[in-house]
Parts: structure tokens; C-alpha cells; sequence
């Protein structure tokens, strides 16, 4: 299993954010197209900017990169090409189906774009796409920023009612784990779970299992972002077991902020073996500096995955995808037509 057959394998992905998935070089140009101030005029120089350095340890520090990232939405034509150029790398992936999430409030406040504006770019982006790469599917996951409260999650949850019948199908929460607990979004999350988005919680990565307790139990999710640390409590291990609640694993950002010392202490090889639903990610390709192949290259390099395992969890993610069953189970169809291929 050589770099380009992991690169060619049909691939599924749950968690990506648009914001985190941007390139320096594709944010020195669009800077440099539209006269836009950045702290530095070549890549290298702009890199420790906008990427995770040797420096960095904390989820804080992770995060810390979006302050530079934010300066380019300067106008809703960014928003459309960053769309259509994450979309293209997952398609040169062979990704299948990708579910790409955003918050609509830190794209909107950081240089004034309406919030609408931003989803109707991220809708163009998409659409262009789908001309070109119509076997890679796309739906959009909308963010409520811990950090931003209520008050802005609410404008974020509005933003998801308004464009649900245009493939935006789940509500997650991210940011600042640290200081800010899930249970103030408990309404929030109900609201979005009556009206038929799938739920999913940033959890576990900064804080240990008192924080993935409070999103299965105060905000239903369906689905946990990270969940690594849920190795602190054996008893919260056995309920995501039992009840077969996905983790969206992205292994590399673990390391980057923290939630896991190395590669291989990396808890996912036990969460597999042991029947938790393990699905693999790349979480801020941008700002790790990766992408899912990479990550699939690491799996079997420094865990000892095979492609068989690559492809049981291709479809976990694909059984754990905020879609209707029937696309569900045409989604895994062909992804198993595919793998009957590719072990010929
Ligand atoms: N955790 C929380 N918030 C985020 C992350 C993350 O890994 N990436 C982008 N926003
Ligand atoms: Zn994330």
C-alpha cells in the first residue's frame, strides 16, 4: 500500500473546516490579489502565521491561527474560491463525501461580510464545484463558537434553518473547550436536533470525559469532534462503545494541540480494536499542514493499519454521515463496489 494508492482510495470525511482549510500560498494570493495587509509576503515567512510550528502546544495556540486566516474575508468572492479550491484538493483525494463545517459568525465578523452573504458564497463554491467534480459530494456542517455565546450561536443556528434544504445538514460546537462548557447551548442544540440536523459536539480534546458526558447528555450529540480523552473514564468509554456513537478521530490535530503526546500513544488503535466507531479526519488541513491522505499514510506508518481497516472506517464515517439512509446506503454501495476493485 504505496502513497498513491492511499491517495487513489475512496474516502469519506466528517470533519473539516473550511476556515482551517486554507493553504498560505492560497492565502498569500488571494492578499496579494486583493491588496489585502498580511503580517508577511512569502510563504515561508507567512507559514508560522497561519500554521502550527514546533512552538505551538495548546488547543489555544491552535486556534490562535484564525486571527491572521480571518483577514482575508474581506469580500464573499474569497469565501466562494476557498470553497471551490477545498473541494477540488478532497476531490483529488478521491474523497466520496465530505461534510465541510464553518461558522458563519467569525467568517462574518472578522471583516464585515453579512452573514447570509457568506453562506450564499459557500453555496456558490459548491455549486462550481459540483461542475467539475460531480463524484465528490458535499454537505456543510454550521458551527457554534463556544467562545461567542449564545447570543451568536443563536445567528448561527438561524443561518442553518434558513439554508438546511441546500445541503447544510448538522450543528457542531468548537472553540475554546477550556473556559467555555457546552450546557448554556443545550436549548440551542434541542432547537436544531427537532428541526433534523445532525448533531455533533467538539469534545474531549481539551478538556478529559466531564466535557463529552455534557454533550451526549445535555446537547444529544449524535456524533463527538475528537473525543480522544475519553480514556480518562472507562465508564464514558463503555457508553460511546455501546451506543455506537462515532468519534471524528483527526490524529495529527491531536498532537498539534495537545490531546494526544505522540503518533503512537494515539488512542485510536485501542478504540478500534475495542468496537468504538473510529472515523478518520483531518480536522484544519491548512493549518496542520496535511491532508487526509497524509493521514492515512500516518494510520498505517506509525499504528499499523491496513487498507482493510482504512476501509472499515471509511464506511463507519460513511454509516455515521449526516444523510437520509437511502443515500447512506448508496453512499456505502459504492464505496464497497470500489473496494472489491481495488483489492484485485
Ligand atoms: N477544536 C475546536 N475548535 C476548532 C478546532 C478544533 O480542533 N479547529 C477549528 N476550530
Ligand atoms: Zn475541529
Amino acid at each position: 500500500m504505496n502513497d498513491d494508492l492511499l491517495r487513489r482510495m475512496p474516502k469519506v470525511e466528517l470533519h473539516r473546516h473550511l476556515e482551517g482549510a486554507f493553504r498560505p500560498e492560497w492565502l498569500l494570493e488571494i492578499a496579494q490579489e486583493n491588496g489585502i495587509p498580511l503580517p508577511a509576503s512569502n510563504t515561508e515567512s507567512l507559514r508560522p502565521y497561519v500554521q502550527v510550528t514546533a512552538q505551538d502546544r495548546s488547543l489555544l495556540d491552535f486556534l490562535g491561527k484564525f486571527s491572521v486566516i480571518g483577514q482575508v474575508f474581506t469580500s464573499p468572492l474569497v469565501i466562494e474560491r476557498l470553497t471551490f479550491k477545498v473541494i477540488e484538493e478532497a476531490a483529488r483525494e478521491n474523497i466520496h463525501y465530505i461534510e465541510l463545517r464553518f461558522d458563519p459568525c467569525y467568517m462574518s465578523l472578522c471583516r464585515g461580510i453579512p452573514m447570509p452573504l457568506v453562506a450564499e458564497a459557500i453555496l456558490s463554491g459548491r455549486d462550481r464545484a459540483k461542475g467539475r467534480y460531480p463524484k465528490t459530494q458535499v454537505r456543510f456542517i454550521v458551527i457554534l463558537q463556544r467562545q461567542l455565546g449564545t447570543v451568536m450561536g443563536e445567528k448561527a443556528l438561524q443561518i442553518a434553518l434558513a439554508y438546511q434544504d441546500q445541503g447544510f445538514v448538522g450543528v457542531d460546537l468548537a472553540g475554546d473547550e477550556v473556559n467555555v462548557p457546552p450546557e448554556p447551548f443545550a436549548g440551542l442544540f434541542s432547537r436544531a436536533e427537532r428541526a433534523g440536523f445532525g448533531i455533533t459536539l467538539h469534545a474531549g480534546e481539551a478538556r478529559g470525559s466531564e466535557s463529552v458526558r455534557a454533550a451526549i447528555e445535555t446537547c444529544n450529540a449524535q456524533r463527538i469532534g475528537h473525543g480522544v480523552r475519553i480514556t480518562e473514564d472507562p465508564s464514558l468509554r463503555e457508553l460511546i462503545r455501546e451506543r455506537g456513537i462515532p468519534l471524528e478521530i483527526c490524529v495529527t490535530s491531536n498532537i498539534q494541540t495537545g490531546a494526544s503526546r505522540t503518533y503512537e500513544e494515539h488512542p485510536i488503535r485501542s478504540f478500534y480494536e475495542s468496537g468504538i466507531q473510529v472515523t478518520v479526519s483531518t480536522d484544519d488541513p491548512g493549518v496542520s499542514g496535511i491532508d487526509l491522505t497524509h493521514e492515512y499514510g500516518v494510520l498505517k506508518d506509525k499504528l499499523c493499519f491496513t487498507a482493510k481497516d482504512l476501509q472499515k472506517m471509511n464506511l463507519a464515517a460513511a454509516e455515521a454521515a449526516f444523510l437520509p439512509l437511502s443515500e447512506k446506503t448508496a453512499l456505502k454501495e459504492s464505496l464497497e463496489l470500489e473496494y472489491r476493485k481495488y483489492s484485485q
